[in-house]
């Protein structure tokens, strides 16, 4: 037989840009705030709506809709043959004042590739599925990307429901209240894509309209206790001290310097500080500090956690305090597929966009799907670099090319 028409598979075709941006508009009016952000909440009313409204897009492209037991959405488009599905996917909750675009560009994207398909009578070899993942943002419900969370293992499904909010309503009460608690089985996808704003500066800096995301950053946080003397600061000459704080201020700065080491993607960031007992004319006598490291291959996060516990022991033999290094929260880093970047880069290429290599410094479902399927990302620019904020903004050229990107490399991925 000859090579199949341009019509057929789907190899010219081009998303619709302008739609894309209406259903973000859309989607962003649910849970508007004045200053022209999202507050779309987990599993609130306003989630459910928001739920409801992108599940009505998928049914009429003919979608099935699955849903599963920590609410994770599934709408699926099916293609010729009985396979894994090729998925995509984010999520819609948003932080409390949150953006449009985080989260929401990923499921929408996925949505416009269906329709593009849709409108022009594509039939893909695979399924296509769109998911909506439960709780990314963490900012009701602790933990963070909770739906992907128990989709991929990471955690149970018995203890994702039992998380409760500030008002004592659990997970599951929640689920029930918007109509979200499903129990389909959802079997694990062919592979997975996630379009995403970058949410840094770096793309903007560099001119580029596509981040090829390698990989996500490593995370080890920890709380660092320096224990001194408090003493009085006028009879106490300086070579008698034990002063916490003023070796502090100096691990403060080797933090800096660990990640500066590691360039280009260490990060090490003290973010928190507590000092006792805080008075003006007694000398610190003990400090509590957040750390946090990154980097985006465990060999480098490994030695990052051990400069940093290396420059603590040295501080505390010098200065004879007592430091005490906890580690409280540890995520490994995440590489993702070198064959579905590959696809990524091409389809930037042959789109004439430009591009360039990227890592992720947030957290996405994509980290977590990455554990039980072939995964990569796409990022696109945001304006400054901001987002979790309200005035969080992107353009809509932008958005087009990411999710011309997904199209392509979905379709890529579809091909059995
Ligand atoms: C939430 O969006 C996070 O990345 O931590
Ligand atoms: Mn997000
Ligand atoms: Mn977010
Ligand atoms: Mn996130």
């Amino acid at each position: 037989g000859g090579a199949p028409s341009d019509a057929v598979d789907g190899a010219d075709l081009r998303i619709d840009g302008q739609r894309l941006w209406r259903r973000l508009m859309a989607l962003a009016q649910i849970g508007a705030t004045p200053a022209g952000g999202n507050r779309r909440l987990a599993l609130t009313e306003l989630d459910g709506q928001g739920r409801d409204l992108v599940t009505q897009w998928a049914r009429e492209l003919g979608c099935s809709i699955r849903v599963d037991a920590i609410g994770n959405i599934f709408m699926r488009r099916a293609g010729r043959l009985d396979l894994p599905a090729v998925m995509t996917g984010s999520h819609i909750d948003t932080q409390p004042t949150g953006g449009k675009f985080d989260g929401n560009f990923g499921v929408l994207s996925g949505i416009e590739v269906l329709s593009t398909l849709h409108q022009a009578g594509v039939v893909t070899d695979r399924p296509l599925e769109v998911a909506i993942w439960t709780n990314e943002e963490g900012s009701r419900f602790v933990p963070v990307m909770m739906g992907s969370g128990v989709y991929c293992g990471a955690f149970t499904l018995a203890s994702a429901l039992a998380a409760v909010d500030l008002d004592g309503i659990s997970v599951a009460t929640a689920l029930d209240a918007i109509g979200y608690a499903g129990s389909d089985h959802i079997e694990t996808p062919a592979c997975y894509f996630e379009a995403h704003i970058e949410q840094g500066p770096v793309l903007e800096a560099h001119d580029k309209v596509i981040g090829v995301v390698e990989a996500a950053l490593g995370q080890r946080w920890y709380t660092v206790t320096v224990k001194g003397m408090e003493a009085h600061a006028g009879p106490t000459p300086m070579a008698m001290r034990r002063d916490a704080l003023l070796c502090s201020a100096r691990l403060i700065a080797e933090v800096n310097a660990i990640a500066l080491a590691n360039a280009p993607n260490g990060r090490g960031t003290v973010g928190w500080i507590e000092n006792y007992p805080n008075s003006r004319n007694v000398i610190p006598g003990q400090v509590r500090f957040s750390v946090d490291l990154r980097a985006a291959d465990e060999t480098t996060l490994g030695g990052m956690d051990a400069a940093l516990r290396a420059a603590c022991a040295r501080a505390a033999a010098d200065a004879h305090l007592a430091i005490d290094v906890e580690q409280v929260v540890y995520f490994p880093a995440q590489a993702f597929d070198a064959t579905l970047i590959a696809s990524v880069r091409q389809a930037s290429d042959s789109l004439g966009l430009s591009w360039m290599p990227a890592v992720s410094g947030a957290g996405h479902d994509a980290v977590y799907v990455a554990r039980v399927a072939p995964t990569a990302m796409i990022f696109v620019p945001c304006k400054d670099g901001i987002s979790h904020n309200e005035i969080e903004s992107a353009e809509p050229e932008h958005l087009e090319a990411g999710c011309n990107v997904l199209l392509r490399a979905m379709l890529a991925a579809a091909r059995a």
